[in-house]
């Protein structure tokens, strides 16, 4: 394994997950680790990762020196660098300007610096510092220099120790991987042989260690994280652990029973699935606002949560499906006193419960595919992004049962021909929105005044900003053809044709 030491960059889950990728196991450790806790975990290598301070601010993030006294190679990165030249006596200085964005470094190659090895003289990398190492320290070299910032990188090829100034693990720098794994596999002399089944193994083991014979509950939503951390947490304490699924009526067709077929059936989880149906579509009567809608539904949601948890007796533990990018802060323990407003929303404050996090080390796709490992149905694992207020907030207006079940049709049919077209992966999103009105239209002989059902269908990377899909014509308009055909009271069917920004990707 090789661990990273966190000093707060933006990107330093980025360097375990790339260092994961090449086979090797590798997580994030506080940057206040003793020497002792290192010696313990006995890593491969240590890679300090980047972070926003300079070396001499006060109350700077430090390291123990005696890390360089382990006879363990170490990496450090942009201010990992700055902390190691600084360390060993080398001299850190402000830039006199700050660099930000791409850089054309040149590799100094008759230092014949290992981390660069077959790799082009000139290069581009990412840099982000407002200070540099102006003088390195004794044992070391220069390996890499640039306009702006000449000791771009250097190397003490005796101790094995290595600094670069810019993040490796970035996609913008151009080599970034291949010099990560020129530190891993020949400096560190790393094995690839960890997958995502030791890290079933590790977690089991952890989770084990932490509850001991106590009580965990779980809230799961119907969506992917939620139920990978079921499967997870199951797999480790079996039947201490209890979910609460809180079916509020609004979910796709069949993906309640998915999840109870699945969770339930398969893997055999203790689930408690409340069917709130009614008690949300009576909140939801007469309401047409949006934002007034979402309340609604998230509010009976942890409601309906609480008033099952009190009922369980002895629970000590709230597990949740937070991913890597849900945590705010890095570095934290697995478990900790939860506050009121943490997790679903708001729970009250008669419990008290610790919290388990076992996912928030990875990123999405890692945990889709753990789950897939665990068990769960790969259809089921790779289901696109769903809102919480579910279709509650793609029947526009007031939602009524026979309204859902016109969007819940519609969806059915758009979802089996995007799959027959071969277009899940390549579709971020996509999912039908019944806006409410009714216009004309003809069918056999007879004139129609029916529903309009609209298509929504976009392309994305996070969500943030969108394209609306450019399916195929012919694709099109099987769906359409297939929507009025085979969904009652729908006569027309359109296509969205807006980005977002301007639009949003929901209609509410
Ligand atoms: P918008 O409509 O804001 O959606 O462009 C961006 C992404 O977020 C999803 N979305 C939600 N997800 N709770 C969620 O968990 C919500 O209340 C919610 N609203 C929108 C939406 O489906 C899209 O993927």
């Amino acid at each position: 394994k090789i661990i990273v030491l966190d000093y707060g960059s933006q990107y330093n889950q980025l360097i375990t997950r790339r260092i994961r990728d090449f086979g090797i196991y590798s997580e994030l450790k506080p940057h206040t680790i003793s020497a002792a806790e290192v010696r313990a975990l006995a890593p491969k290598g240590i890679i300090f990762s980047g972070g926003p301070n300079s070396v001499y601010d006060e109350g700077a993030l430090g390291v123990d020196p005696e890390l360089f006294e382990l006879g363990i190679p170490i990496l450090g990165v942009c201010y990992g660098m700055q902390l190691m030249a600084k360390e060993l006596g080398g001299r850190v200085e402000p830039a006199t300007e700050r660099e930000y964005g791409h850089v054309d470094i040149d590799v100094l190659t008759d230092t014949d610096p290992v981390l660069f090895r077959n790799l082009p003289a000139h290069q581009t990398v990412w840099m982000s510092h407002g200070d540099l190492v102006r003088e390195v320290p004794d044992g070391f070299v220069t390996t890499v220099t640039s306009k702006n910032c000449p000791i771009s990188a250097m190397a003490d090829d005796d101790r094995k120790f290595y600094g670069i100034q810019f993040h490796a693990e970035v996609r913008n720098t151009q080599y970034g991987e291949q010099i990560l794994r020129h530190f891993a596999f020949d400096v560190c002399g790393a094995t690839a042989n960890w997958n995502m089944s030791d890290f079933i193994e590790d977690q089991v083991h952890a989770i084990r260690a932490e509850v001991g014979d106590q009580q965990v509950l779980l809230g799961l939503s119907g969506g992917v994280d939620s139920s990978v951390v079921a499967a997870l947490l199951h797999k480790a304490i079996g039947d201490q652990l209890t979910c609460i699924f809180v079916d509020h009526g609004l979910l796709r067709k069949n993906e309640a029973d998915q999840v109870m077929a699945s969770l339930s059936g398969k893997l055999g989880v203790k689930i408690i699935k409340v069917d709130a149906a009614d008690r949300f579509l009576g909140d939801l009567k007469g309401v047409t606002d949006p934002e007034q809608k979402r309340k609604i539904i998230g509010r009976d949601f942890i409601e309906v949560f609480n008033d099952e948890a009190r009922k369980l007796h002895g629970i000590d533990y709230l597990a949740q499906g937070t991913l890597y990018t849900d945590v705010v802060e890095s570095g934290t323990d697995t478990a900790q006193t939860i506050k009121s407003h943490h997790n679903v929303g708001g729970l009250p404050d008669d419990l008290k419960f610790k919290l388990i996090e076992p996912l928030n080390k990875l990123f999405k796709d890692e945990a889709r595919e753990l789950g897939e490992k665990l068990g769960i149905p790969h259809d089921l694992v790779w289901r696109q992004p769903f809102p919480g207020p579910g279709l509650g907030i793609r029947v526009l207006g007031e939602v009524t049962e026979d309204k859902l079940d016109i969007v819940r049709e519609s969806d059915w049919v758009l979802r089996d021909e995007i799959a027959k077209a071969g277009l899940q992966e390549s579709i971020w999103q996509y999912f039908t929105v019944l806006p409410g009105f009714r216009s004309v239209g003809v069918m056999g002989d007879g004139r129609t005044y029916d529903y309009t059902i609209a298509i929504r269908a976009i392309t994305s990377v996070d969500g943030m900003t969108a394209d609306f899909a450019r399916i195929d014509w012919d694709v099109l308009q099987k769906i359409s053809a297939r929507i009025v055909n085979e969904v009652g009271h729908v006569n027309r069917v359109v296509y969205d044709i807006t980005s977002k920004p301007p639009a949003t990707i929901e209609w509410e």
